[in-house]
């Protein structure tokens, strides 16, 4: 099966021959229909409109037909059924399946002028001067098309570093053209928003969340959008961070501001997303993973039930590992949201194969998605042919949809399943599964172990930089202020006798955390500040295990060019010779973090790279 330009996972091969039985219905129902009739090799396969079904998305599918209260429901079904059947599974016993969140959204960073942050696999799909007319739309039909393979359905279109300038007529023009491809897919578009747009834009002299002319503006501004996208989702913001304007510049709170916003959207059914990654605003110079609670904390129980707080998985800023963010231990009245990152600013970009399912498996773990209204993924999404750069990091925007429809799938089966689809079945999706699920482990080994954080380079954040610092730049940007190495030890302290950041947390994490013998290794230098000559739980010194994880995880990925090695029969040349580049410059990457983390840290323990199984050259 060779590379089969935008295809992804939807490498259905098609037959024309189905006989599909359905009822008479919208765009969404003749989508279903048209999907199944070109690549359905079953026997006859009955849709029907269920009204008793619950209204939530969800569907039955049974091998004989696929019932659902909505059209949506069976077009996910329709997906489920070629799914089932690229993968030559059992269909089951046909019981009912339901997203587990109610708005599956991907966030894209993308720019008015085309290029995306923290993207590594070309140019924004939505906003682009080179795809135009008919290519721009297929382009946006083929996107959404794979999100509803998926049941994904929601996209906010711009980065959140907002321009006000997506507010204007032109581009609400843009986003209409956009909302009315992806609405027979069930996707609403969302837009993040710049907090001071009616400044900014020369409506207004201020915008202060209370003053009466921002107030109107942002009304009139709702309903101008709501006339073009009646089913428009609502707005995202990131407000009084990193530079943005909030409501904090006028003596307001975040749910003041919010509430304005919520204020204008509600009578059109739309929300507000509020982020909660906020720092060095209100509470600069606090520890910056404390941030977020010293702001929301006291305002729970104030925002409008149509404001969503959303928080990344962790404290500081998508890690290759962070403990879970313990604002979601300190809200409870206020609905809540997390926010993934799909694209791999921190985990080696488009380069390194990182399969981030187990990552928020892990966060699930300790944060219930029953506790969560939404869940947003941060996109990875480009217009490269294949979409997300490197081949394996399709199976990123693959595994987050089919957690945000069912969080309890394992990252494993998540991996079988898009092997199998994206490979084929003579592949060994065994083995390959095997090296995606441990990924992210090796990463962590490579790039930060032990509850190692922040140690990038300034701007990219691809590859280390641990004795970052510049006077010019605040100190939370800086590699030296989190890993506070010395002769004495390293690690941060941030228990009770330190920054105190474990007392946000519920029992018993706060507890385990804040006592060095109980924290968990892997937490280990995020809580405390440690000798370099502590013993572990293994028996091995600080400094060895150390040295021992980072050539861990270098072997990992030296374990990963030998199975793919091995699986080079099965696999079509193109993507082969892809992924096989791209592991050879993950090495390299992984190996300069090994010696320029170890070689800098050996100037404080001043002790010898026993764990080496080979020198570091
Ligand atoms: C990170 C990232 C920024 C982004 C920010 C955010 O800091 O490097 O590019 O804007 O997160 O999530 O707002």
């Amino acid at each position: 099966q060779a590379e089969d330009g935008h295809a992804l996972w939807l490498r259905y091969k098609p037959c024309n021959k189905a006989n599909i039985i359905a009822p008479q219905g919208g765009p969404t129902l003749q989508l279903a229909v048209d999907e199944l009739q070109r690549y359905w090799q079953g026997p006859a396969l009955k849709l029907i409109l269920n009204p008793n079904l619950k209204d939530d998305d969800g569907f039955i599918y049974d091998g004989d037909s696929i019932c659902a209260h909505s059209e949506i429901g069976l077009l996910y079904g329709a997906y489920e059924a070629l799914r089932i059947q690229a993968q030559e599974a059992d269909p089951g016993l046909g019981g009912y399946t339901a997203p587990k969140f109610p708005r599956r959204i991907l966030d894209h960073w993308d720019n008015l002028d085309g290029t995306i942050e923290r993207g590594y696999a070309g140019r924004s799909i939505f906003f682009s001067a080179h795809l135009k007319g008919q290519a721009w739309a297929n382009r946006i039909k083929e996107y959404a098309r794979v999100n509803a393979s998926i049941g994904l359905n929601g996209s906010v279109l711009n980065n959140v570093n907002a321009a006000p300038k997506v507010l204007t007529a032109e581009y609400i023009d843009t986003v209409c053209m956009i909302a009315n491809v992806l609405r027979p897919y069930g996707i609403k578009v969302y837009l993040s928003v710049n907090f001071g747009s009616p400044k900014a834009l020369g409506y207004t002299k201020t915008a202060d969340p209370l003053d009466k002319s921002v107030i109107k503006w942002w009304r009139e501004k709702a309903n101008e959008i709501y006339k073009r996208i009646p089913d428009f989702g609502g707005f995202l913001v990131k407000a009084n961070s990193e530079g943005q304007p909030g409501p904090f510049d006028y003596g307001r709170t975040h749910a003041d501001g919010a509430n304005m916003l919520a204020d204008a959207l509600a009578p059109h059914g739309g929300i507000v997303m509020w982020r909660s990654f906020v720092y060095g605003a209100k509470h600069k110079g606090e520890d910056r993973v404390k941030q977020a609670v010293s702001e929301f904390k006291d305002l729970d129980g104030l925002f409008r039930s149509n404001v969503i707080l959303q928080s990344k998985n962790g404290p500081l800023d998508f890690q290759p590992r962070e403990p879970y963010a313990p604002i979601f231990d300190n809200m409870s009245k206020t609905p809540q949201a997390v926010e993934f990152q799909i694209t791999q600013e921190y985990t080696g970009q488009s380069k390194h194969l990182v399969y981030l399912a187990p990552m928020w498996k892990e966060f699930f773990y300790f944060v219930s998605p029953d506790s969560l209204k939404a869940i947003a993924g941060v996109s990875n999404v480009g217009d490269d042919t294949n979409w997300c750069g490197h081949p394996f990091s399709q199976a990123n925007w693959y595994a987050f949809g089919r957690l945000a429809w069912n969080p309890s799938l394992s990252s494993d089966f998540i991996a079988q399943e898009w092997i199998s689809q994206t490979f084929g079945n003579e592949v060994d999706s065994y083995a390959l599964a095997d090296m995606m699920t441990t990924s992210r482990e090796a990463c962590v080994n490579y790039m930060m172990p032990l509850g190692l954080h922040h140690l990038f380079a300034f701007d990219h954040h691809y590859g280390p930089e641990p004795n970052g610092f510049k006077a010019e730049y605040p100190l939370e940007w800086c590699p030296v202020y989190y890993h506070k190495a010395s002769k004495d030890g390293i690690g941060f302290d941030r228990s009770s006798t330190g920054t105190n950041a474990v007392s946000q947390y519920r029992e018993p994490y706060r507890s385990l955390y804040n006592d060095l013998k109980t924290c968990p290794d892997e937490y280990l230098l995020w809580f405390h500040h440690v000798p370099w000559d502590y013993k572990l739980r293994n028996g091995d010194t600080l400094w060895d295990e150390l040295c021992a994880l980072y050539y861990r995880g270098i072997e990992q990925v030296i374990s990963y060019q030998k199975l793919w090695n091995k699986v080079r029969p099965q696999i079509d040349r193109e993507r082969w010779e892809h992924v096989n580049t791209l592991l050879g410059v993950q090495l390299e990457s992984a190996e300069q973090w090994r010696d320029t983390i170890l070689r800098y840290f050996q100037q404080f323990s001043k002790l010898p790279i026993k764990y080496a199984y080979t020198d570091i050259a």
